[in-house]
């Protein structure tokens, strides 16, 4: 938006609480003055790049008329807002330090919390995705390392590092060291477990690791979970390495794909193929049924790594030959302090009995004690009573797998997640019936195209405490 509002040749203000009722129609600076100062317009988030980004900008009355414009009211604005001048008259803003840009947002206000923070990304000269619900404090987080990365190599890591990882020493240890080792070609790595063990996580961890230390190695995250996700993450590298035709939407994808394959040649590139679960991938769509191997989209260079994560044992052994990392549940230890950082409070000397208890309960596997700690927080319930409840739940989940056709090996892994998803979402659906919903849309739909449009409820209030509930930690 910030670069729409820069691009255009004029912008009008239309400022409904200044009222100039005069008949002739013109109007002395007395008249609007003092409701000029005290508008709206200079209190609000997003009203900040629609002052500095365009060149021109001319305010209106609520009847209409002309007030005048950002350059010949620029010293009321700067005493209105404390902008300095130079901001007001588009300057480049990489005069100011973030910090003075950030302060001229210090005072505005926003209906949607996340949005004092999303209004400053085009001020501030950076961008990410937007993910209302998530609250000012996250928002923030990610701002701030949006600009510290800003000086770094063109990257996508679509997902913040998260502050509460644990343990997998070992494994991110093995990673360290075989990134960029093969002297010849790609170093290759794959990170192979069931579902929920934190492939994903460990990745993103490395991702964000290798970034902090290495601001000339590109990082880039690519949904591999089917064809139309792969080719939309080279898309969007595509736009991130300036390759022509990422924004025309009949481009060929297969030649965009090889551009950006040649640009990555050039270049460190860290690649993260996030759920390859095959070594080919079929379009999800029926539109073409043309196979795609991941062979097309790498860089034959030994300045590059890739890394993916997958569930398939023989997907990561095709891949990834001997450089295969096998997770699966955490130790006792990484899984106590993951349980404790969720809760953010001591144990009792009884509670860590219990937790120890749970976590046995959870076969220590990550996405079991999220979901395990989430449902016990939100609810208030005890450790041992959620246990109790627990067991009820496994017993149907272990009979409805065994009912099932699917017999794969890590069924019984599955169990505790499955076990923990059911008493979540059956404790969300007592507690709130339209976050059970939202959470039943946001798996049949990809989170990112869900708008709030889709969102139906009784009034804003309760949508916003529907999202809280879905989204609760
Ligand atoms: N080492 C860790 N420290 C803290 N949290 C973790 C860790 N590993 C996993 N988690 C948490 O466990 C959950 C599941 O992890 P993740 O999504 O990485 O699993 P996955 O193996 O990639 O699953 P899938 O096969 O479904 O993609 C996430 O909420 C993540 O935050
Ligand atoms: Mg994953």
């Amino acid at each position: 938006m910030f670069q729409w509002y820069k691009n255009a040749t004029r912008c009008y203000v239309f400022l409904s609480d200044i009222s100039l009722s005069t008949a002739t129609g013109f109007s002395q600076r007395s008249d609007w003055e003092a409701s000029f100062r005290a508008s709206a317009w200079f209190t609000r988030g997003w009203t900040l790049q629609e002052l500095i980004a365009p060149v021109s900008v001319e305010f209106f009355s609520r009847e209409g008329q002309r007030i005048g414009d950002k350059a010949s009211l620029d010293e009321l604005i700067h005493e209105i807002t404390r902008i300095p001048l130079t901001a007001l008259r588009n300057c480049p803003l990489d005069q100011f330090t973030t910090f003075e840009r950030e302060l001229w947002a210090r005072n505005r206000r926003t209906t949607e919390e996340e949005d004092i923070v999303y209004c400053l990304l085009g001020v501030l000269g950076v961008s990410m995705r937007t993910a209302y619900g998530e609250g000012q404090e996250s928002a923030r987080r990610r701002l701030q390392a949006e600009v510290e990365a800003a000086g770094s190599a063109p990257s996508i890591i679509p997902f913040s590092q998260n502050n509460r990882f644990v343990g997998r020493e070992s494994q991110l240890a093995e990673l360290e060291a075989k990134l960029f080792s093969n002297e010849q070609t790609t170093s290759t790595l794959a990170i192979v477990g069931p579902g929920g063990t934190g492939k994903s996580e460990l990745a993103l961890e490395i991702a964000h690791r290798t970034r902090q230390s290495n601001k000339h190695c590109s990082i880039f995250w690519i949904d591999a979970g089917d064809k139309d996700s792969l080719y939309q993450s080279y898309v969007n590298i595509a736009q991130k390495l300036n390759v022509p035709g990422w924004d025309d939407e009949h481009a060929d994808m297969e030649q965009i794909t090889r551009h950006c394959v040649v640009e990555m040649s050039a270049r460190q590139c860290l690649l993260i193929f996030d759920n390859a679960e095959d070594t080919t991938l079929l379009s999800s769509s029926s539109s073409t049924t043309k196979v795609v191997d991941f062979a097309d989209f790498l860089p034959q260079s030994k300045l590059c790594s890739v890394i993916y994560t997958t569930t398939n044992s023989d997907t990561a052994r095709t891949l990834a030959s001997e450089n295969v990392i096998a997770l699966r549940e955490l130790t006792l230890d990484a899984a106590q302090g993951m349980l404790q950082s969720r809760f953010a409070r001591p144990f009792s000397t009884t509670e860590q009995q219990e937790a120890e208890l749970l976590l046995r309960a959870l076969l220590y596997l990550p996405l079991a004690i999220v979901q395990a700690a989430s449902c016990i927080i939100a609810s208030g319930m005890t450790m041992q009573k959620y246990r109790a409840h627990l067991d009820g739940y496994k017993e149907v989940v272990k009979h409805s797998s065994e009912s099932s056709k699917d017999k794969s090996r890590s069924s019984g892994i599955r169990d505790p997640v499955a076990a923990t998803l059911s008493l979540s979402i059956d404790q969300i659906s007592r507690e709130n019936a339209l976050a059970a919903d939202y959470l039943f849309l946001a798996a049949c739909v990809n989170q990112k195209d869900i708008s709030l449009d889709l969102l139906g409820a009784a009034s804003s209030q309760a949508r916003e405490d529907a999202i809280k509930v879905s989204r609760a930690p």
